[in-house]
C-alpha cells in the first residue's frame, strides 16, 4: 500500500510532480506524497513570506460560503492575498442568488467564468463534489471548505502540520478525538487521512449518541497498521494520549434542541484534567470552541489550537499555489528517495 512506503516522517520525502488543476473534495484526492509536499511547502512559506508574496499575482480566488465561517474563509482569502492574488465571494447564502432559487451547479459555472480557483462551504454533504463537477469544464479547481457533517480537508491539512511540527512525525502516535464524533467533519477527515500515514492508535471519546460513523471506523479497520478503541470517559484515557483533539458539539446538525442541550457539555477540558496528561501532549481543536476547553488551558504550552489556526493559513497558501501551478520562488522540491 501507499502508506507503507512513507511510514517514516523523517528526512526528505518525494515531492508531488504536479497538483495543477486538482480538486480537493476529500484528502483522498491527494496522494500521501502530495500531502507531504504540501507540509514541506507550508514550512518553506512560513520562513520565506517576502519571497513568496507575488507567487499568485493576477490570480483570483472565489470563496462561496453557504454556511458561517471565521477561520476557513478568512484564511483561504488571506492565503491568496499573501501570495499576491485577489479574492471575490460571498459569506452567507442570503446575499447570493441562491435565495432566488439558483442551483449550486449554476452558481459554480458562473463563478468559474470569474475565478481561477474556488473554495466552497455548504451545509449539505456532497455539495463540494457537485461543485467540482460543475467547474470541471472550465478547468477551475474546487476545494471543499466543509460539506455538512462529511469532510473538511483543509482543516485536516492544518491539523497535520500542527501534529508534524509538535512531534516531527505523523505516525506512531496515540490520538484521542473527543466530543461530537458523529457530526464533526474535521474528525472524519483527520482519521481517514492519518490512516494513510502509518501506525496511529485512535482513542474515540464520545457519548453513546455521538459515536464515530461506521464508514469512518471501516477506514481504520481497513488499515493494517491503525487501531481504535471507543470510550466514554476522557479522564480515564487522557494520560495515554500524544494528541487530544477536542471538538464542539455541532448544534447546527442536531434535529432536536433538547438533545443538543443535554450533550453539549459532556466533555470540558480544564487545567485539572490537563494535569493528568503527559507534559508533551498537544491539545488541538479546529475551533470555534464553545465550552469544551476552559480558557485557563490557553496559557498551557500543550494548547496548540491557535498554532493550528496559523498552520491552516500556511497550508492553504501551499495548496492554493500548488493547484494553480504557481511555483514558489526559491523553493526546491525534495528529490524522490
Ligand atoms: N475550523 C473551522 O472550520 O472554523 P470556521 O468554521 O470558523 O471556518
Amino acid at each position: 500500500g501507499e502508506h507503507l512506503s512513507i511510514v517514516n516522517g523523517q528526512g526528505a520525502t518525494p515531492d508531488a510532480i504536479s497538483m495543477v488543476g486538482r480538486n480537493v473534495v476529500s484528502l483522498d484526492d491527494l496522494s500521501v506524497n502530495e500531502i507531504r509536499a504540501l507540509l514541506r511547502k507550508a514550512a518553506y512559506i512560513d520562513t520565506h513570506r517576502t519571497q513568496v508574496a507575488h507567487t499568485c499575482d493576477g490570480r483570483v480566488l472565489a470563496t462561496l460560503f453557504y454556511e458561517p465561517s471565521t477561520r476557513t474563509r478568512l484564511s483561504f482569502e488571506t492565503a491568496m492575498l499573501r501570495l499576491g492574488g485577489k479574492t471575490i465571494g460571498f459569506a452567507g447564502a442570503q446575499l447570493a442568488s441562491v435565495t432566488k432559487g439558483e442551483s449550486i451547479a449554476d452558481t459554480v459555472k458562473t463563478v468559474s467564468c470569474y475565478a481561477d480557483i474556488i473554495a466552497i462551504r455548504h451545509p449539505k454533504e456532497g455539495a463540494a463534489l457537485i461543485a467540482s463537477e460543475a467547474a470541471a469544464p472550465y478547468d477551475v479547481p474546487v476545494i471543499n471548505a466543509g460539506d455538512g457533517g462529511h469532510m473538511h480537508p483543509t482543516q485536516t491539512l492544518a491539523d497535520l502540520l500542527t501534529i508534524q511540527s509538535r512531534f516531527g512525525r505523523l505516525d506512531d502516535v496515540t490520538i484521542g478525538l473527543c466530543g461530537d464524533l458523529t457530526f464533526g467533519r474535521t474528525v472524519h477527515s483527520l482519521i481517514e487521512t492519518l490512516c494513510r500515514f502509518g501506525h496511529v492508535r485512535f482513542v474515540l471519546i464520545s457519548p453513546e449518541e455521538l459515536v464515530t460513523p461506521r464508514y469512518v471506523l471501516d477506514r481504520i479497520d481497513a488499515s493494517p497498521t491503525c487501531s481504535y478503541v471507543e470510550v466514554r470517559d476522557l479522564t480515564e484515557v487522557i494520560g495515554d494520549l500524544d494528541v487530544l483533539y477536542m471538538t464542539r458539539v455541532q448544534k447546527e446538525r442536531f434535529f432536536n434542541e433538547d438533545d443538543y442541550l443535554r450533550l453539549r457539555d459532556t466533555y470540558i477540558l480544564d487545567a485539572a484534567k490537563l494535569a493528568l496528561a503527559k507534559p508533551s501532549m498537544a491539545v488541538l481543536h479546529p475551533l470555534p470552541r464553545v465550552n469544551e476547553i476552559a480558557v485557563d488551558v490557553d496559557a498551557d504550552p500543550r494548547a496548540a489550537y491557535f498554532e493550528q489556526v496559523r498552520n491552516g493559513m500556511l497550508m492553504r497558501m501551499a495548496l492554493e499555489s500548488s493547484v494553480l501551478g504557481d511555483t514558489l520562488p526559491g523553493y526546491e522540491p525534495a528529490v524522490g528517495k
